[in-house]
């Protein structure tokens, strides 16, 4: 049977949708490769939020077409995800080597179209077409498949699609209107993992805090989100919740009480604010002010004094000061960010904020995200500091990466310690003290003496 890698550029939704193109083409026979090389078939799973991530994309490919596809003219080179969606056939007449561009309501159908091309039957297959309920085809998971790591933690896609329009965005384009799949769906799916031997469970949307907004009412005040949370707290196994990425405006006190009601869900939040001007926030459509964000972090923290908090920020919006800037720098003091993925603006196809007329030359981004990542660091560091000598629990959930020997885990609050520790104690809930912190890690070693 023919033999497919996978390559994902981007976010963990990305992660998710090549996991479940993987699992579906395990089921019709394919075999999973370790890396390109030898590969019958290659996808690349692209990203569209910055032109970067599709340049990266496109270069590969250009790549692939000039070492492997020269020596193995059979190989089957395809696109899927973001840019496949916004490129479409654009990708084929650039790189005529390419035979699949599929697009993000279409990932269910990859072994089809694969069968097709490999049997001769087509020659080159582009589907970037809306389809109703795809949503709820990206269910099937890879579990003890190549990365161990994923057998304790998975994630759960929950909706597809974005409604803000923020307007620096290109994925309410790329991912299409949101759609949710139905509590009871979601909930099947994770009792199937949890009956795998998966713990923790990361729930996965573009945007995850309008989950089923249409579609289920609110009941006793409760968003659909929240009872889709109380939903998955009822299953047996699952010992941890997380769930990415909410939009600050979705922390009512539903969910921030929900912090406080339901265990499992962990102390953790990752809550993009984009940046800390009220000013840049109105011109990126966010719905927000700098004041309603640091509210919802205080009532957060007030729930769980120990919630860990990490956050995307924009830096060189266009028309952004110094001025601009300077209150990003004091919001992520003021919130003490755990850590904070910094973009450089990127102005994409077809969004309002590509045609503002401030834009903003490359050394000012540059200048600026510099900085910013100077104070996250410092920041950071004295968060991970601050666990040096306490004592935490953690998930276990594998080796190291950068060290297999050793195993690592994750503390509630979302931080990975690395440890000296067994097999045995994969998947399991721990005590560690901390000794040491590192960058972004902790180190630690187990609180309790264990008798065999
Ligand atoms: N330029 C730079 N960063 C962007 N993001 C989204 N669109 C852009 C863009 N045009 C960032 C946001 C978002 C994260 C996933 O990517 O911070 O939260």
């Amino acid at each position: 049977m023919p033999s497919v890698f996978i390559k994902t550029y981007g976010c963990q939704m990305n992660e998710r949708d090549s996991e479940a193109v993987a699992a579906q083409l395990v089921a019709k026979g394919y075999t999973l490769a370790s890396s390109e090389t030898g590969a019958d078939v290659i996808l690349l799973n692209t990203c569209s939020v910055r032109d970067a991530a599709e340049q990266k994309a496109i270069g590969k490919m250009q790549n692939l077409a000039a070492e492997i596809r020269r020596g193995r003219p059979e190989v089957v080179l395809g696109f899927m995800g973001c840019m496949a969606q916004s490129r479409g056939q654009q990708l084929i007449d650039k790189l005529p080597d390419v035979d699949l561009v599929l697009g993000t309501q279409k990932f269910h159908r990859t072994a089809e179209y694969l069968d097709e091309i490999l049997a001769g039957r087509r020659e080159k297959v582009v589907d970037v077409a809306e389809e109703e309920g795809s949503e709820a085809t990206i269910r099937e998971h890879v579990v003890n498949g190549n990365s161990v790591a994923k057998s304790i933690s998975a994630f759960v896609s929950i909706m597809q699609g974005c409604n803000q329009y923020c307007t620096f965005c290109i994925v309410p384009y790329t991912r299409g209107e949101e759609r949710s799949r139905t509590i009871p769906d979601i909930v099947a799916e994770c009792r199937e993992l949890a009956a795998r031997g998966v713990r923790e469970i990361t729930l996965l949307g573009q945007i995850v805090t309008s989950y089923g907004k249409r579609e289920i009412p609110v009941v006793a005040g409760k968003s659909a989100f929240v009872q889709l949370l109380e939903a998955v707290h009822e299953i047996a196994g699952v010992e941890r919740i997380r769930f990415t990425s909410p939009h600050p405006k979705g922390y009512g006190d539903d969910l921030v009480e929900a912090y406080g009601r339901l265990p499992k869900l962990v102390e953790s939040a990752h809550i993009p604010v984009q940046s800390g001007s009220d000013r840049m926030l109105k011109l990126m459509h966010r719905g927000y002010t700098r004041e309603r964000y640091l509210g919802i972090i205080e009532k957060l923290r007030r729930v769980q004094p120990g919630m860990g908090i990490t956050t995307d920020i924009i830096v060189g919006f266009p028309g952004e000061t110094e001025e601009d800037f300077a209150e990003t720098l004091s919001l992520a003091r003021a919130v003490e960010f755990d850590n904070a993925y910094i973009f450089k603006y990127s102005p994409r196809k077809d969004t309002p904020a590509a045609s503002l007329p401030e834009q903003l030359p490359r050394e000012v981004k540059e200048e600026r995200n510099a900085r910013l990542l100077a104070t996250i660091n410092e920041i950071g560091a004295r968060h991970y500091e601050g666990y040096v000598g306490r004592c935490t629990q953690i998930l276990v959930e594998g080796p190291s990466r950068k060290n297999s020997a050793r195993l690592m885990g994750r503390t509630r609050s979302n931080k990975i310690v690395v440890f000296d520790g067994a097999e045995r104690h994969r998947g399991q809930l721990m005590d560690v003290r901390i000794t040491r912190a590192g960058s972004f890690t902790l180190y630690g070693d187990p609180a309790i003496i264990e008798v065999d």
